[in-house]
């Protein structure tokens, strides 16, 4: 049932802070006189001293999977101090890349069902490290097959391309990340800070769904193109690589994602002044980093959209004219929940007005169980 939405894409993006409510209802705990705030993951309560034991933590997806669990890795491993690696389901069967027993190994999928991260699940098994699913469906084949984890409880996606499973996916691994990470005093106000980030987050992603009108003006822009790229970094190279998916399987144009970092080493020559590119220069860590790119991208007459923190459109825009969309500001590590908002809304409207399906690109499906 859309209710009053005429897609179920749009319907998803648009439920991201009652599903984000429910992701993380029973799961934090607001902490009282002498009581500190914390976290709780049912699913992984007896599992948390030998993950916290593990040499290193492998998460292992495909797709938007894959991102959400690249957008909580500096979180992971700022919180546990434990070695975290990425891969991409397919390649790690394809290579039969090392898998030890000391490791704990973390699948995310949203329908639970992926052959590729099946296959890899099986992989691990055989291997004998500790598997984490993290999935968004109840009795699932990961769910099933795995030692323990987390339902997302996001709700039913119908929408092929991934939206709210994203932001709960992010979510989860984000709780993970605290309840991993020790509970030391030097941690304390961080973890506080995130917690409290968490519980304000549903409010946060309201506003920036208020941007729904200027992304659609932004994809009337955009509508003739045959390219976008998007440039970040940090917490937000995930955002790149999620929103170019998202632009590119809906709305069929090609889109790509760049580690900002990696611009000089090739992405730069295709910049001129046709080239739409996004950037992502909200505040964090790796601001002014930013700043310089966006220097160095307007030196070469890019045509940039930045995506910047409220109130830093002055701070984004020296140098030369560009469009900007203001974000709210969450902690540094939430941020990708929000700055994926306004990209999924962008993919969306450049579907709608080009006239492609949104529900059901061609030649997708919502659940790739075979190879
Ligand atoms: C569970 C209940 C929830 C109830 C809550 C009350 C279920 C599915 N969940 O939620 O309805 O409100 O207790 O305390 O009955 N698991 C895996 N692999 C996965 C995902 C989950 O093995 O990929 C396992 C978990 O380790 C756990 C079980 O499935 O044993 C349920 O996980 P989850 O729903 O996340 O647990 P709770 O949040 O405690
Ligand atoms: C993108 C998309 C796909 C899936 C991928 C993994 O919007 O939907 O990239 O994310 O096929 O699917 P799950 O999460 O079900 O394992």
């Amino acid at each position: 049932n859309k209710g009053k939405y005429e897609h179920y894409m749009q319907k998803e993006i648009h439920e991201q802070p009652e599903s984000l409510t429910t992701t993380m209802r029973g799961r934090l705990i607001r902490g009282g006189s002498c009581k500190a705030k914390s976290v709780l993951l049912g699913g992984l309560k007896d599992h948390l001293r030998t993950i916290r034991r593990s040499r290193r933590i492998v998460f292992i997806g495909c797709g938007t999977s894959y991102n959400a669990a690249l957008a909580a890795r500096p979180i992971l491993e700022e919180l546990s101090g434990i070695p975290v690696t990425m891969e991409i389901a397919s390649d790690l069967v394809d290579r039969q890349g090392p898998i030890y027993r000391e490791d704990t190994i973390v699948f995310v999928s949203q329908s639970g069902e992926t052959a590729d991260t099946l296959q890899a699940l099986e992989y691990a098994l055989e291997n004998g490290a500790l598997c984490v699913g993290i999935t968004n469906t109840v009795g699932s084949a990961i769910a099933r097959h795995t030692h323990c984890g987390v339902h997302i409880n996001a709700g039913c996606e119908i929408g092929v391309a991934s939206t709210k499973a994203y932001t709960s996916q992010i979510v989860v691994m984000a709780i993970l990340a605290l309840a991993i990470g020790d509970d030391t005093i030097s941690s304390q106000a961080r973890r506080e800070a995130i917690i409290d980030g968490l519980f304000d987050l549903p409010n946060k992603v309201k506003e920036v769904l208020k941007l729904d009108e200027e992304m659609k003006d932004l994809a009337q822009l955009l509508i003739a193109e045959q390219s976008l790229l998007v440039f970040g970094r940090g917490y937000n190279y995930a955002t790149a690589l999620e929103g170019a998916l998202k632009v590119k399987e809906v709305s069929l144009m090609h889109s790509e994602g760049i580690l900002a970092g990696e611009m000089k080493h090739g992405p730069l020559a295709l910049v001129d002044e046709t080239l739409p590119i996004v950037v992502i220069a909200t505040r964090d860590a790796c601001f002014s980093k930013q700043q310089s790119v966006i220097q160095q991208l307007h030196a070469r007459k890019g045509r940039l959209i930045v995506m910047c923190s409220k109130g830093d459109a002055a701070s984004v825009t020296v140098g030369g004219s560009c469009r900007v969309v203001e974000v709210p500001q969450v902690e540094d590590c939430l941020q990708p929940v929000i700055n994926i908002v306004p990209l999924q809304l962008l993919a969306y409207h450049l579907t709608v007005l080009r006239g492609y399906n949104v529900d059901q690109p061609r030649n997708l499906a919502k659940s790739v169980t075979t190879q």
